[in-house]
This record gives C-alpha cells, structure tokens and sequence, in this order.
C-alpha cells in the first residue's frame, strides 16, 4: 500500500529498507509536544484569518488535545510506516476527526513544520540547561565562600606556580559557566524567530499572518526568508558550538577532581556516591563520574562537527540529509544535561584536604615571585634584577633542601647586603596570597567579594525564573 499521507501518484508501498533508512519516528518523536504546539498555533490562525472554518478548526483543535493526551499516556502507537511525528500526529488525528484533519495542514509543509518543532525543542532545552548551569554555579559559588581563604597551589605547566586559593579556583569555573550561559542566552535570541508559514520553500498563496503564529508561539517575529527558514540549522550549531565550548569547561574541571582525587595529590576526596570500587583491587576508589563528565565532552564536540559536516554541501532549500540533524543533537544535550548534574553532585560531595593543599601551595618554592616583589618594593630593584637575585637564592635553599623562609639574614645577604630582616613578612604562602590583592587576583577577600556578587546575581536570576 503506498504512504497514504503522500502516496497520491504511487501505486506501491516502500521497499523495507527505503522504510529504514527514511523513517525518523524512532527519533523525532521527541517533538511531539512542540508539534502539537506548533499545529495548535497554526489552526487558530487558519481559522481567525478564514481559511478554514470554524467548526473544522474547532474540531481540528480539540482533536489535537487529544492527540497530546494520548502521547502523554503512553497509549499512542506510532508507526514507522507514517516516517516521522508530523504524519504520525496528522494522522491518529485524521482518526479522530475524519477528513477535515486534512485541512490543518493548509499553508504549511513539513519543511517547515520540523523546522518550527526543532526550533521549540532547542529553546526549551536552552532554558533546561541554563537552570542547571546556575544551579552548579551557585554550588561552585558556596563553596568558594567557604574556602575564600584556604590556601592551594596555582599551576601552569602542571608545576607549582604561586600559592591561590581554593576559593579562587572555584571560582573560576564560575566564571566559565557564566560565558557559558550567555552563549546559550545569545543562541537563544538569535533561534527566536518563527519559520512557520514558509510552508515547502517558497511560502504560500493563502492569506496567513505569520506575526500571529509567530507571537502565540513566544517568537519575537516571523523569519524574513522562506528558503532560508527551511534550510537554516545555524540555531542547532550555535547551540552545540555553546555545548561543547560547555562540555570542554567540564571536562576540564573533571580532570582536576580525577587528579585531586589521586593518593599522590591528594586535595580531595569524593564520598562512596561519587566513586566505583574495583573489582580486583580492594583498595580502590575510582572517580567514575568526574572521568565520564571527560569522557563525555567528546560525543557533544562530535555532533557538533556531525552537523557542520552534514550541512556544509546542501544547496537551498531543504533536503533530507537535514533529518540527520536531531538524533546527535538530542544525544548532546542530553549528555550534557547530565555532565552538569553529575558536577554539581560531584562539587557538593568534594571534601578539600586543606592542610594538604597548604602544605603542597608552600613546596617548590611556589612564593618566589613574593620575595622577588619585595626586592623591588622595599629596596627599588628593577624587576629583572630582583628576578636574578630571588633565583640565587632559591638555588642557595634548594641545595640545602630547605624553604626560603629558612634561610638566615647572613645567608641572604650574602647574595644581596641590602636585604633586611623585613623580608621575613612576605615568605609565607598566606602572605602570599594576601598581598594579591589587584582586581581579579586571589586575596581572600576579593574571592569573597565575587563569590558574594555571583551568589547575588544568582538568588535574583532564580527568583525572575520563578
Ligand atoms: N522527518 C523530516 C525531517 O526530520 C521532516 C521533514 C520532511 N520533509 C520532506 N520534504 N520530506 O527532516
């Protein structure tokens, strides 16, 4: 039997395998309460503009909540050999109403109906995750709060640099999300305008008002070009772009928990909820979750690079390639969504070794650069020169096999006679990130101001949501 939504001039139904590989239903039937919205929005507008009469739109409508009622019981069947949710919904709709479901798909194709589905999906999904990304913020944020002042070592090149605190490393992930959640916010302004009504390609002969669909649907307006509206995916890339870019920050916060968590640094542990024993070694905790948050950043960077490949060679306007859009995409943000609960998890569950992280921020002469600071201050060394002399006597304390602060006056002054006994004041890795106190920087008390702020910013963002 032909398709009997299309299958006007064929006489024979698809081959099984045509069935297969054309069927999207397996996938897109995620969209069924945004195509549902979507044909809610279009039949209104059919009928105000006379179209279709009323009584058909009436019918067409309640039919549809029918529709939806029965997708949200589980007591609807979908059939592969309708292809996608469109034809599946019009479909049992056509059952429930009789031929005048056949009318609701006046002034309108299913190029741009997907389109329309896709774009509700990804907004709602935008406006998911950026709930959850404040959600980890405001844990990162806590956190910060509290640990303002416990001093850790900073890093570059994976080798002690300069005392910070713990605080300030959370912190910076804070900031991260907050980039993050603005490309989604951006994404999402841009995703805002309605493809409905550009119907096959071309638009349409009847009447329509597209500003009418466009604002019952929450769009700031129609889409200005019907062959663009059809073919245009820059809203799923721009979205995964912000996923990705997204995923990388977790995955990089996830290898450092994978690294505090190990006996060698030993900065912090994860609790029995946020770790895996091994099953040979008993003495095992493994990071699970912070290893799968790294993991799965590459699934989400893949769809992204999936859909610039699927996209980079189609002509205007739509072609079928462009089904291939939705199930990477689902399977990132979804991946996503779940990176970002197991990190909020993972941030709560942490427990910081605070002495450790102390001790560790004051070996490998990690408050060199303050003695050198202070060369320059208390006796006007040019910065290169103080550069040298620090090096001296890092080199002095290190053949000894003590810290800097162990050094006596006479030995210090045997490489440089001005200093003084005052510089006994900086050589302290609490000192040390006192004194950083520019705009930015990790002293205590500029931590508490911006963990304070975002906390700020974050209790006024849940309340406007609420
Ligand atoms: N299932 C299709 C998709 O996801 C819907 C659009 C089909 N359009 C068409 N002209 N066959 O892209």
């Amino acid at each position: 039997m032909s398709n009997k939504m299309w299958g006007g001039r064929f006489t024979t139904g698809p081959d099984a395998i045509m069935e297969e590989i054309n069927a999207s239903i397996g996938f897109d039937y995620r969209f069924a309460s945004q195509d549902i919205r979507g044909s809610l929005a279009h039949v209104a507008m059919l009928s105000r503009q006379g179209i279709i009469d009323e009584s058909a739109a009436k019918a067409i409508a309640t039919g549809l909540e029918q529709v939806r009622t029965e997708i949200e019981a589980g007591t609807f069947t979908f059939s592969r050999a309708l292809e996608d949710i469109h034809m599946n919904v019009e479909s049992r709709l056509a059952e429930i109403v009789g031929p005048d479901a056949g009318r609701l798909h006046t002034a309108r194709s299913r190029n741009d109906q997907v389109a329309l589905d896709f774009r509700l999906w990804v907004r709602d999904t935008i406006d998911q995750l950026d709930e959850q990304l404040r959600d980890l913020q405001k844990a990162l944020a806590g956190r910060a709060l509290d640990h303002a002042g416990a001093v850790m070592p900073g890093f570059t090149h994976l080798q002690s640099a300069q005392p910070v605190t713990f605080g300030h490393h959370l912190m910076a992930y804070v900031e991260m999300l907050g980039r993050d959640r603005s490309r989604f916010a951006d994404a999402r302004k841009r995703l805002n305008e309605c493809p409905l009504g550009s119907a096959a390609l071309a638009g349409t002969s009847f009447p329509i008002d597209r500003d009418m669909t466009a604002s019952a649907l929450g769009f700031d307006r129609p889409t200005a070009n019907s062959l663009d509206s059809v073919s245009d995916r820059d809203f799923v890339l721009e979205t995964l772009s912000a996923a990705a870019i997204c995923a990388v920050h977790l995955s990089r916060f996830a290898e450092e928990i994978v690294l505090w968590a190990t006996p060698q640094f030993g900065f912090a542990t994860l609790s029995d909820k946020f770790t895996t024993g091994s099953s040979i070694m008993p003495q095992k905790r493994n990071p699970d979750a912070a290893e799968l948050v790294r993991g799965k950043s590459g699934r989400v960077i893949g769809a992204l690079t999936g859909l610039l490949i699927v996209m980079k060679g189609l002509p205007l306007a739509y072609s079928k390639d462009m089904q291939e859009d939705k199930e990477g995409t689902f399977d990132a943000l979804q991946s996503l969504s779940l990176c970002v609960a197991a990190m909020t998890g993972m941030v709560g569950d942490l427990t910081p070794d605070l002495k450790r992280m102390k001790a560790a921020a004051g070996s490998g002469y990690a408050i060199a650069t303050d003695l050198a600071d202070w060369l320059v201050r208390a006796l006007d060394m040019p910065f290169r020169d103080a550069h040298h002399v620090t090096g001296r006597l890092v080199a002095m304390a290190a053949e000894r096999k003590i810290p800097l602060e162990r050094l006596t006056l006479d030995e210090m002054q045997s490489v440089d006679s001005r200093i003084t006994a005052q510089v006994q004041d900086v050589l302290g890795v609490d000192q040390s990130v006192r004194s950083r106190v520019s705009y930015g920087g990790t002293a205590p008390n500029n931590v508490r101001t911006q963990a304070r702020a975002w906390l700020k910013r974050i209790a006024k963002d849940e309340a406007a949501s609420k």
